[in-house]
Protein backbone atom coordinates (compact mmCIF):
# COMPACT_ATOMS: atom_id res chain seq x y z
CA UNK A 1 0.00 0.00 0.00
CA UNK A 2 0.85 3.43 -0.71
CA UNK A 3 1.31 6.01 1.90
CA UNK A 4 -2.43 6.28 3.17
CA UNK A 5 -4.38 9.34 2.52
CA UNK A 6 -7.58 7.93 4.13
CA UNK A 7 -7.84 5.40 6.88
CA UNK A 8 -11.49 4.04 8.20
CA UNK A 9 -11.58 1.77 10.93
CA UNK A 10 -14.51 -0.56 12.34
CA UNK A 11 -17.25 2.07 10.87
CA UNK A 12 -20.81 1.00 11.62
CA UNK A 13 -24.02 3.59 10.48
CA UNK A 14 -27.66 2.46 11.09
CA UNK A 15 -30.66 3.91 9.84
CA UNK A 16 -32.84 4.55 13.30
CA UNK A 17 -32.22 3.05 16.13
CA UNK A 18 -32.74 0.15 18.36
CA UNK A 19 -35.03 -2.57 17.07
CA UNK A 20 -36.18 -0.70 14.42
CA UNK A 21 -32.49 0.17 13.06
CA UNK A 22 -31.29 -0.67 9.55
CA UNK A 23 -27.67 -1.66 9.54
CA UNK A 24 -26.17 -0.04 6.49
CA UNK A 25 -22.65 -0.13 7.32
CA UNK A 26 -21.16 -2.65 9.51
CA UNK A 27 -17.30 -2.55 11.26
CA UNK A 28 -15.92 -1.07 7.70
CA UNK A 29 -12.23 -0.68 7.74
CA UNK A 30 -10.46 -0.09 4.83
CA UNK A 31 -7.38 2.19 3.89
CA UNK A 32 -7.33 4.10 0.70
CA UNK A 33 -3.80 4.75 -0.68
CA UNK A 34 -2.43 8.82 -2.06
CA UNK A 35 -3.50 8.52 -5.78
CA UNK A 36 -5.09 5.09 -5.86
CA UNK A 37 -8.44 4.34 -7.28
CA UNK A 38 -10.65 2.11 -4.74
CA UNK A 39 -13.71 0.82 -6.98
CA UNK A 40 -16.75 -0.23 -4.37
CA UNK A 41 -19.11 -2.80 -5.76
CA UNK A 42 -22.42 -4.36 -4.30
CA UNK A 43 -25.25 -5.29 -5.19
CA UNK A 44 -28.12 -2.22 -4.41
CA UNK A 45 -29.09 -1.75 -0.73
CA UNK A 46 -25.81 -3.14 0.31
CA UNK A 47 -24.63 0.34 1.84
CA UNK A 48 -22.32 1.51 -0.65
CA UNK A 49 -23.60 5.36 -0.56
CA UNK A 50 -24.03 5.34 3.17
CA UNK A 51 -20.38 4.01 3.55
CA UNK A 52 -19.38 7.06 1.07
CA UNK A 53 -21.34 9.29 2.32
CA UNK A 54 -20.63 8.46 5.72
CA UNK A 55 -16.69 9.10 5.01
CA UNK A 56 -17.46 12.28 3.49
CA UNK A 57 -19.64 13.05 7.07
CA UNK A 58 -22.65 14.69 4.94
CA UNK A 59 -25.19 11.71 6.53
CA UNK A 60 -28.43 13.40 7.75
CA UNK A 61 -31.03 11.99 10.57
CA UNK A 62 -32.10 9.25 10.17
CA UNK A 63 -28.40 8.40 9.80
CA UNK A 64 -26.43 7.79 12.75
CA UNK A 65 -22.90 6.82 13.27
CA UNK A 66 -23.07 4.15 15.75
CA UNK A 67 -19.14 3.61 15.78
CA UNK A 68 -15.92 4.14 14.24
CA UNK A 69 -13.23 6.43 13.32
CA UNK A 70 -12.40 7.92 10.26
CA UNK A 71 -9.13 9.73 9.42
CA UNK A 72 -7.50 11.94 6.73
CA UNK A 73 -3.67 11.85 6.23
CA UNK A 74 -2.89 15.31 4.64
CA UNK A 75 0.61 16.29 4.49
CA UNK A 76 2.86 16.20 7.92
CA UNK A 77 0.10 17.47 10.13
CA UNK A 78 -1.35 15.01 12.45
CA UNK A 79 -4.54 13.25 10.61
CA UNK A 80 -7.72 14.80 10.78
CA UNK A 81 -10.77 13.27 12.24
CA UNK A 82 -13.26 13.62 9.71
CA UNK A 83 -16.18 12.50 11.61
CA UNK A 84 -15.09 15.11 14.76
CA UNK A 85 -15.63 18.37 11.98
CA UNK A 86 -18.58 20.08 11.49
CA UNK A 87 -19.97 23.44 10.71
CA UNK A 88 -17.60 25.41 8.52
CA UNK A 89 -14.58 23.06 9.05
CA UNK A 90 -16.53 20.37 7.85
CA UNK A 91 -17.30 22.68 4.45
CA UNK A 92 -13.90 23.62 4.01
CA UNK A 93 -12.78 20.15 3.69
CA UNK A 94 -15.73 18.79 1.94
CA UNK A 95 -14.42 21.03 -1.34
CA UNK A 96 -10.54 21.27 0.00
CA UNK A 97 -9.65 17.79 0.33
CA UNK A 98 -12.41 15.82 -0.24
CA UNK A 99 -15.25 16.04 -3.11
CA UNK A 100 -17.83 13.98 -4.27
CA UNK A 101 -19.43 13.75 -7.57
CA UNK A 102 -23.46 12.45 -7.20
CA UNK A 103 -25.33 9.87 -8.64
CA UNK A 104 -27.40 12.58 -10.04
CA UNK A 105 -25.76 15.30 -11.32
CA UNK A 106 -28.91 17.24 -11.99
CA UNK A 107 -29.25 17.13 -8.06
CA UNK A 108 -26.14 18.17 -7.30
CA UNK A 109 -26.23 21.20 -9.59
CA UNK A 110 -27.84 24.20 -8.64
CA UNK A 111 -30.95 24.36 -11.54
CA UNK A 112 -31.21 28.18 -11.48
CA UNK A 113 -27.43 29.04 -11.95
CA UNK A 114 -25.17 28.94 -14.69
CA UNK A 115 -22.19 27.02 -14.63
CA UNK A 116 -19.72 30.02 -14.42
CA UNK A 117 -22.11 31.24 -11.67
CA UNK A 118 -21.83 27.73 -9.99
CA UNK A 119 -17.88 27.94 -10.57
CA UNK A 120 -17.77 31.32 -9.31
CA UNK A 121 -19.70 30.35 -6.00
CA UNK A 122 -17.37 28.05 -4.79
CA UNK A 123 -13.91 29.78 -5.08
CA UNK A 124 -15.78 33.87 -3.60
CA UNK A 125 -16.64 31.11 -0.69
CA UNK A 126 -13.19 29.46 -0.41
CA UNK A 127 -11.23 31.00 -1.99
CA UNK A 128 -12.07 34.84 -1.39
CA UNK A 129 -8.35 36.18 -2.22
CA UNK A 130 -8.92 35.30 -5.78
CA UNK A 131 -9.88 37.84 -8.83
CA UNK A 132 -13.21 37.48 -10.98
CA UNK A 133 -10.63 37.19 -13.67
CA UNK A 134 -8.39 34.78 -12.11
CA UNK A 135 -11.95 32.56 -11.28
CA UNK A 136 -13.24 32.83 -14.69
CA UNK A 137 -9.62 31.58 -16.03
CA UNK A 138 -9.85 28.64 -13.86
CA UNK A 139 -13.83 28.11 -15.09
CA UNK A 140 -12.07 27.45 -18.27
CA UNK A 141 -9.60 25.70 -17.62
CA UNK A 142 -12.00 23.46 -15.33
CA UNK A 143 -14.47 22.89 -18.22
CA UNK A 144 -11.49 21.60 -20.78
CA UNK A 145 -10.30 19.46 -18.18
CA UNK A 146 -13.54 17.54 -18.41
CA UNK A 147 -13.82 18.29 -22.37
CA UNK A 148 -16.38 20.78 -22.16
CA UNK A 149 -16.33 23.82 -24.69
CA UNK A 150 -15.86 26.94 -22.04
CA UNK A 151 -18.56 28.53 -24.11
CA UNK A 152 -20.57 26.07 -22.17
CA UNK A 153 -20.06 28.37 -18.83
CA UNK A 154 -23.07 30.63 -19.59
CA UNK A 155 -25.14 26.90 -20.47
CA UNK A 156 -27.86 26.31 -17.05
CA UNK A 157 -27.85 22.71 -16.06
CA UNK A 158 -31.16 21.59 -17.96
CA UNK A 159 -29.49 23.31 -21.29
CA UNK A 160 -26.70 20.07 -21.01
CA UNK A 161 -27.12 16.80 -21.95
CA UNK A 162 -27.06 13.71 -18.84
CA UNK A 163 -22.79 13.33 -19.58
CA UNK A 164 -22.06 17.13 -19.86
CA UNK A 165 -23.86 17.22 -16.65
CA UNK A 166 -21.73 14.60 -15.11
CA UNK A 167 -18.59 16.16 -16.48
CA UNK A 168 -19.72 19.30 -15.37
CA UNK A 169 -20.21 17.94 -11.76
CA UNK A 170 -16.68 16.00 -11.98
CA UNK A 171 -15.43 19.72 -12.93
CA UNK A 172 -16.91 21.19 -9.51
CA UNK A 173 -15.47 18.33 -7.77
CA UNK A 174 -12.26 19.05 -9.03
CA UNK A 175 -12.74 23.02 -8.51
CA UNK A 176 -10.03 23.07 -5.08
CA UNK A 177 -7.55 20.12 -6.34
CA UNK A 178 -8.90 17.90 -4.19
CA UNK A 179 -6.73 15.21 -2.54
CA UNK A 180 -10.24 12.57 -2.45
CA UNK A 181 -12.91 12.26 -4.87
CA UNK A 182 -16.26 10.03 -3.95
CA UNK A 183 -17.52 9.16 -6.92
CA UNK A 184 -21.29 7.39 -6.36
CA UNK A 185 -22.22 5.66 -9.37
CA UNK A 186 -21.54 8.72 -11.73
CA UNK A 187 -22.06 7.28 -14.83
CA UNK A 188 -24.75 4.46 -13.99
CA UNK A 189 -27.19 7.14 -16.34
CA UNK A 190 -25.44 7.35 -18.95
CA UNK A 191 -25.64 5.04 -22.23
CA UNK A 192 -21.89 2.53 -22.42
CA UNK A 193 -19.65 5.07 -24.51
CA UNK A 194 -20.35 7.79 -22.35
CA UNK A 195 -19.46 5.94 -19.39
CA UNK A 196 -16.32 4.85 -20.42
CA UNK A 197 -15.38 8.38 -21.72
CA UNK A 198 -15.75 10.06 -18.38
CA UNK A 199 -13.97 7.24 -17.09
CA UNK A 200 -10.99 7.40 -19.05
CA UNK A 201 -11.03 10.86 -18.42
CA UNK A 202 -11.27 10.35 -14.62
CA UNK A 203 -8.40 8.32 -15.06
CA UNK A 204 -6.06 10.22 -17.23
CA UNK A 205 -6.81 13.27 -14.72
CA UNK A 206 -5.89 11.47 -11.82
CA UNK A 207 -3.13 10.68 -13.25
CA UNK A 208 -2.51 14.72 -14.02
CA UNK A 209 -3.89 15.73 -10.50
CA UNK A 210 -2.99 13.30 -8.56
CA UNK A 211 -6.02 12.59 -6.42
CA UNK A 212 -7.34 9.64 -5.27
CA UNK A 213 -10.64 8.36 -6.05
CA UNK A 214 -13.31 6.28 -4.10
CA UNK A 215 -15.62 4.37 -6.91
CA UNK A 216 -19.08 3.17 -6.52
CA UNK A 217 -20.69 1.27 -8.86
CA UNK A 218 -23.08 -1.81 -9.49
CA UNK A 219 -21.12 -2.79 -12.52
CA UNK A 220 -18.12 -4.69 -11.53
CA UNK A 221 -17.00 -5.28 -14.70
CA UNK A 222 -15.85 -1.79 -15.05
CA UNK A 223 -13.87 -2.01 -11.98
CA UNK A 224 -12.10 -4.94 -12.70
CA UNK A 225 -10.98 -2.69 -15.84
CA UNK A 226 -9.96 0.40 -13.99
CA UNK A 227 -9.45 0.27 -10.54
CA UNK A 228 -6.16 -0.44 -8.73
CA UNK A 229 -8.49 -2.37 -5.47
CA UNK A 230 -11.89 -3.50 -5.53
CA UNK A 231 -13.82 -3.82 -2.09
CA UNK A 232 -16.91 -5.98 -2.39
CA UNK A 233 -19.88 -4.98 -0.06
CA UNK A 234 -22.44 -7.29 1.05
CA UNK A 235 -25.06 -6.41 3.50
CA UNK A 236 -23.13 -3.52 4.58
CA UNK A 237 -20.06 -5.50 5.07
CA UNK A 238 -16.70 -5.75 2.96
CA UNK A 239 -16.58 -9.16 2.60
CA UNK A 240 -13.66 -9.01 -0.66
CA UNK A 241 -10.77 -6.41 -0.63
CA UNK A 242 -7.86 -6.67 -3.15
CA UNK A 243 -6.03 -6.21 -6.04
CA UNK A 244 -8.70 -5.99 -8.84
CA UNK A 245 -6.24 -8.89 -11.01
CA UNK A 246 -6.18 -10.48 -7.65
CA UNK A 247 -10.14 -10.30 -7.49
CA UNK A 248 -10.63 -11.12 -11.16
CA UNK A 249 -8.57 -13.90 -11.43
CA UNK A 250 -9.39 -15.98 -8.27
CA UNK A 251 -12.40 -14.27 -6.15
CA UNK A 252 -12.05 -15.90 -3.16
CA UNK A 253 -15.28 -15.04 -1.20
CA UNK A 254 -18.42 -17.28 -2.88
CA UNK A 255 -20.30 -13.86 -2.69
CA UNK A 256 -17.55 -12.17 -5.17
CA UNK A 257 -17.51 -15.46 -6.88
CA UNK A 258 -21.24 -15.63 -7.76
CA UNK A 259 -21.03 -11.34 -8.56
CA UNK A 260 -18.07 -12.40 -11.22
CA UNK A 261 -20.16 -14.76 -12.57
CA UNK A 262 -23.58 -12.93 -12.89
CA UNK A 263 -22.45 -11.23 -15.99
CA UNK A 264 -20.74 -12.56 -19.31
CA UNK A 265 -16.57 -11.53 -19.16
CA UNK A 266 -15.91 -8.33 -21.65
CA UNK A 267 -12.26 -10.10 -22.96
CA UNK A 268 -10.88 -13.35 -22.43
CA UNK A 269 -12.20 -16.53 -22.57
CA UNK A 270 -16.68 -17.07 -22.13
CA UNK A 271 -17.24 -18.07 -18.74
CA UNK A 272 -20.02 -19.54 -17.08
CA UNK A 273 -22.81 -17.50 -15.90
CA UNK A 274 -24.91 -18.63 -13.23
CA UNK A 275 -26.16 -15.64 -11.29
CA UNK A 276 -26.99 -15.98 -7.09
CA UNK A 277 -29.94 -17.36 -5.65
CA UNK A 278 -32.43 -15.62 -3.82
CA UNK A 279 -31.85 -12.08 -2.66
CA UNK A 280 -30.13 -9.90 0.18
CA UNK A 281 -31.02 -9.97 3.57
CA UNK A 282 -33.24 -7.29 5.61
CA UNK A 283 -30.54 -5.02 7.08
CA UNK A 284 -33.16 -4.69 10.19
CA UNK A 285 -33.15 -8.51 10.79
CA UNK A 286 -29.78 -10.32 9.65
CA UNK A 287 -29.39 -13.54 9.48
CA UNK A 288 -27.09 -15.59 12.37
CA UNK A 289 -23.21 -16.14 11.13
CA UNK A 290 -22.39 -14.91 7.83
CA UNK A 291 -25.06 -12.71 6.06
CA UNK A 292 -24.43 -14.43 2.93
CA UNK A 293 -25.08 -18.17 3.68
CA UNK A 294 -28.30 -18.23 3.15
CA UNK A 295 -27.42 -17.50 -0.65
CA UNK A 296 -24.03 -19.39 -0.41
CA UNK A 297 -24.10 -22.80 -2.52
CA UNK A 298 -21.04 -23.58 -0.24
CA UNK A 299 -22.17 -22.77 3.12
CA UNK A 300 -21.45 -25.29 6.13
CA UNK A 301 -22.53 -25.47 9.54
CA UNK A 302 -20.33 -22.49 11.11
CA UNK A 303 -21.55 -20.53 8.75
CA UNK A 304 -25.15 -20.05 10.31
CA UNK A 305 -23.39 -19.28 13.45
CA UNK A 306 -20.41 -17.74 13.86
CA UNK A 307 -19.54 -14.08 11.98
CA UNK A 308 -16.21 -14.30 9.37
CA UNK A 309 -13.95 -11.31 9.56
CA UNK A 310 -12.07 -10.22 6.80
CA UNK A 311 -8.75 -11.73 6.57
CA UNK A 312 -6.11 -13.22 3.82
CA UNK A 313 -7.65 -16.43 2.39
CA UNK A 314 -4.55 -17.68 0.49
CA UNK A 315 -0.93 -16.90 2.47
CA UNK A 316 0.30 -16.11 -1.04
CA UNK A 317 -1.49 -13.38 -1.65
CA UNK A 318 -1.22 -11.61 1.96
CA UNK A 319 -2.68 -8.60 0.43
CA UNK A 320 -6.27 -10.32 -0.46
CA UNK A 321 -8.62 -10.67 2.32
CA UNK A 322 -12.19 -12.58 2.32
CA UNK A 323 -14.37 -12.89 4.88
CA UNK A 324 -15.01 -16.25 5.13
CA UNK A 325 -15.05 -19.48 7.15
CA UNK A 326 -14.14 -21.82 3.86
CA UNK A 327 -10.33 -20.40 4.29
CA UNK A 328 -10.35 -21.14 8.32
CA UNK A 329 -7.89 -23.79 8.68
CA UNK A 330 -9.86 -24.26 11.96
CA UNK A 331 -13.09 -25.00 10.37
CA UNK A 332 -12.64 -26.04 7.43
CA UNK A 333 -9.00 -28.43 6.74
CA UNK A 334 -8.51 -27.68 2.90
CA UNK A 335 -9.72 -23.94 1.44
CA UNK A 336 -11.93 -24.82 -1.12
CA UNK A 337 -10.39 -24.38 -5.19
CA UNK A 338 -12.39 -22.32 -7.90
CA UNK A 339 -13.65 -25.28 -9.37
CA UNK A 340 -15.45 -26.51 -5.75
CA UNK A 341 -16.95 -22.97 -5.84
CA UNK A 342 -18.15 -23.18 -9.87
CA UNK A 343 -19.50 -26.89 -9.15
CA UNK A 344 -21.56 -25.49 -6.08
CA UNK A 345 -22.86 -22.71 -8.19
CA UNK A 346 -23.84 -25.33 -11.25
CA UNK A 347 -25.51 -27.97 -9.02
CA UNK A 348 -27.43 -24.52 -7.20
CA UNK A 349 -28.29 -23.29 -11.00
CA UNK A 350 -29.38 -26.04 -12.34
CA UNK A 351 -31.33 -26.86 -9.82
CA UNK A 352 -32.89 -23.65 -10.24
CA UNK A 353 -33.60 -24.96 -13.83
CA UNK A 354 -30.81 -22.41 -15.20
CA UNK A 355 -29.29 -24.48 -18.11
CA UNK A 356 -24.95 -23.86 -17.72
N1 LIG B 1 -32.53 7.79 4.63
C1 LIG B 1 -32.65 6.49 4.89
N2 LIG B 1 -33.49 6.04 5.85
C2 LIG B 1 -33.62 4.73 6.14
N3 LIG B 1 -32.94 3.76 5.52
C3 LIG B 1 -32.10 4.11 4.54
C4 LIG B 1 -31.91 5.51 4.17
N4 LIG B 1 -31.01 5.54 3.16
C5 LIG B 1 -30.65 4.26 2.91
N5 LIG B 1 -31.30 3.41 3.74
C6 LIG B 1 -31.16 1.95 3.78
O1 LIG B 1 -29.80 1.64 4.03
C7 LIG B 1 -29.39 0.52 3.26
C8 LIG B 1 -28.17 0.86 2.44
O2 LIG B 1 -28.53 1.83 1.49
P1 LIG B 1 -27.48 2.50 0.50
O3 LIG B 1 -28.20 3.56 -0.22
O4 LIG B 1 -26.27 2.87 1.25
O5 LIG B 1 -27.17 1.26 -0.46
P2 LIG B 1 -26.40 1.23 -1.85
O6 LIG B 1 -25.47 0.06 -1.80
O7 LIG B 1 -25.82 2.56 -2.15
O8 LIG B 1 -27.56 0.87 -2.88
P3 LIG B 1 -27.73 1.33 -4.42
O9 LIG B 1 -26.78 0.46 -5.18
O10 LIG B 1 -29.15 0.99 -4.72
O11 LIG B 1 -27.43 2.78 -4.54
C9 LIG B 1 -30.61 0.11 2.41
O12 LIG B 1 -31.26 -0.96 3.07
C10 LIG B 1 -31.47 1.33 2.42
O13 LIG B 1 -32.81 0.98 2.33
MG1 LIG C 1 -26.18 3.96 -3.62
Amino acid sequence: MSDPILSVHHLSIDYGYEEDATHAVTDVSFTLGRGEFLGLAGESGCGKSTLAYGVANILRNPANIVSGEILYHGGNAAPINILALSGAALRAFRWNELAIVFQSAMNALNPVLSLRAQIRDIFTTHRPQMSRKEIDQRAVELLQMVGIASDRLRSFPHELSGGMRQRAGIALALALNPDIIIMDEPTTALDVVAQREILSEMIRLRQNLQFSVIFITHDLSLLLELADNVAIMYAGRIVEYGDRRNVYAHARHPYSYGLLHSFPPLRGPAKKVYGIAGSPPDLRALPQGCAFHPRCPMAFADCQSALPILKAADPAIPAQHAACHLYDAARRAEPPTEEDIAAAYSVNAKRRGMRV
